[in-house]
């Protein structure tokens, strides 16, 4: 069993693309087992995608991610990061494998409709940053 930290970007939010994902993630067999619904602060947003901080599209991220509110869920499941990530698709729309998420319902490279945990270590550090951040989600 493992978990993985899962985002339905702002932009999935505000097409009503909540519940088709949540579908998508759940059929194919991974469970929800927490999940909350959060308008991100810049602060937050920074905190959470570091790592992105001296990349050219950082301060557009960070403006798209706390346009509106997104949904952070922690997934549970047999190799659930790897599992998840497929189920995305490609971080480019244009580049994901049909019948994904993105090649779905994403916009382009940046309103890209979900996040996921690209390994196992920042899967616990995501956890734990959504944990830390956001008491008493569940
Ligand atoms: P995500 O998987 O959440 O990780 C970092 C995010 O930065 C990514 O999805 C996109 O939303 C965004 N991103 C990645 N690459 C680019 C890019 N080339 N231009 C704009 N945004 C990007």
């Amino acid at each position: 069993m493992q978990r993985t930290l899962g985002i339905i970007k702002p932009d999935a939010v505000a097409g009503n693309l909540v519940g088709k994902i949540l579908a998508h993630i759940e059929v194919a067999g991974l469970s929800v087992e927490a999940l909350r619904m959060v308008q991100l602060t810049e602060e937050q947003a920074r905190g959470f995608y570091q790592v992105h901080q001296h990349r050219p599209f950082f301060k557009s991220l960070l403006a798209f991610m706390t346009s509106g509110p997104c949904v952070v869920m922690v997934l549970k499941g047999d190799d659930a990061i790897e599992r998840y990530r497929a189920l995305m698709g490609a971080t480019d729309p244009a580049k994901a494998a049909t019948n994904t998420i993105r090649a779905l319902h994403a916009t382009d490279v940046e309103k890209n409709a979900v996040h996921g945990s690209d390994g196992p270590d920042t899967a616990a550090q995501e956890i734990a940053f959504f944990r830390a951040a956001l008491s008493r989600w569940a």
